[in-house]
């Protein structure tokens, strides 16, 4: 870790509640836009009032990825985030950078490509200490799409022996052809209000992450964290199964076009901006159109292949 830049911790934050539950909580987060911020804010603020003791740990990219992005940044950042074993240099403060054995610890990130963000998997690549032994509420917010790199996240976790006791995902929860467009034109252009409305995490998510916080604050002992947090990342079943789907592809396709430099590289990412614009224009409706046909079935299904996702975890192996 280098340099003091982009961290930010805030104290604890006064006396403990009169729940049983009393942990004090650190929240590990970056956000390039404060989206990601906003939402931490709705899930702590109920611990916050409550009493708990809350450190919010900011840490951020040496090299920070420019905002709004151009769009070959945009597409040239697909092989690196469809590769696992991507990472970035941090810069956060040393000092800020444990976890108490008694600290519930809250990790938010954002999807980029159907992955957990570089920066997040460079985090948990760089600091396994701060995660092993632990309780972990992971808090993903992101478009809509966060299945995938959610399962990456819980899998990691595990392999640093961190036990992922609740998911919290907030999305942005308008129609997916509405979201689309505003959220292309917030990443790449910088504006988040405009044509066809805002874009993001609306304030209809915020809430329910809130509550979500309300509950996490009145639950009465650390037995009760997975309990408070068990409806807290919804899943549709449609969007579920294109993600899964497309989780794979994108990576397989990332892993063909990393070697790919020069003419090649700019050709392989056209092609697949342009083959993923066909995709969402073909394949979201032939899975509405599955989903249609089989009803319930096509939600087993998909939920049976989330298993393990959502839900609470063992501890995982230790290193
Ligand atoms: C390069 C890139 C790829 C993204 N890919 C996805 C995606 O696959 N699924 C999704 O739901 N959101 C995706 N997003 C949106 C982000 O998850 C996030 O909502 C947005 O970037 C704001 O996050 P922030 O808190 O870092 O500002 C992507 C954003 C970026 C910059």
């Amino acid at each position: 870790m280098t340099g003091r830049a982009g961290i930010r911790a805030v104290e604890p934050e006064g006396a403990v509640g009169s729940g049983a539950d009393n942990r004090p909580v650190v929240v590990f987060e970056y956000s390039q836009t404060g989206q990601l911020t906003e939402v931490a804010d709705a899930l702590v603020a109920p611990l916050v009032a409550a009493g708990r003791p809350v450190r919010r740990v900011r840490y951020a990219p040496v090299e920070p990825y420019p905002f709004p992005w151009p769009v070959a940044r945009f597409f040239g950042v697909f092989p690196a985030a469809t590769d696992e074993s991507a990472r970035v240099a941090l810069a956060a403060d040393p000092a800020e950078l444990y976890t108490a054995p008694d600290e519930l610890v809250i990790l938010a990130y954002q999807v980029w490509y159907l992955a957990p963000s570089v920066p997040v998997r460079s985090l948990l690549a760089a600091h396994p200490e701060l995660f092993a032994g632990r309780e972990v509420v992971t808090l993903v917010a992101c478009r809509n799409m966060w299945y995938s790199a959610a399962a990456e996240v819980r899998r990691t976790l595990a392999g640093l022996g961190a036990r992922t006791v609740g998911t919290v995902a907030a999305i942005d929860t308008r129609p997916q052809g509405i979201t689309l467009v505003t959220t292309l034109r917030w990443l790449l252009l910088g504006s988040r209000d405009g044509f066809l409305g805002r874009a993001g995490v609306g304030a209809d998510e915020l809430r329910r992450v809130g509550a979500a916080g309300e509950r996490l604050a009145a639950a009465a002992g650390p037995d009760e964290t997975a309990l408070a947090l068990a409806d807290a990342a919804p899943v549709v079943p449609v969007l579920a199964a294109a993600d899964l789907v497309a989780g794979q592809v994108f990576r397989r396709a990332g892993a063909a076009l990393r070697p790919a430099r020069g003419v090649a590289r700019a050709a392989g990412l056209l092609g697949f901006a342009l083959t993923l614009g066909v995709a969402i224009v073909t394949g979201l409706p032939a899975l509405v159109a599955a989903r249609l046909l089989l009803g319930k079935r096509f939600d087993r299904v998909v939920r049976a292949r989330l298993a393990g996702v959502t839900a609470a975890t063992s501890a995982g192996a230790p290193r």
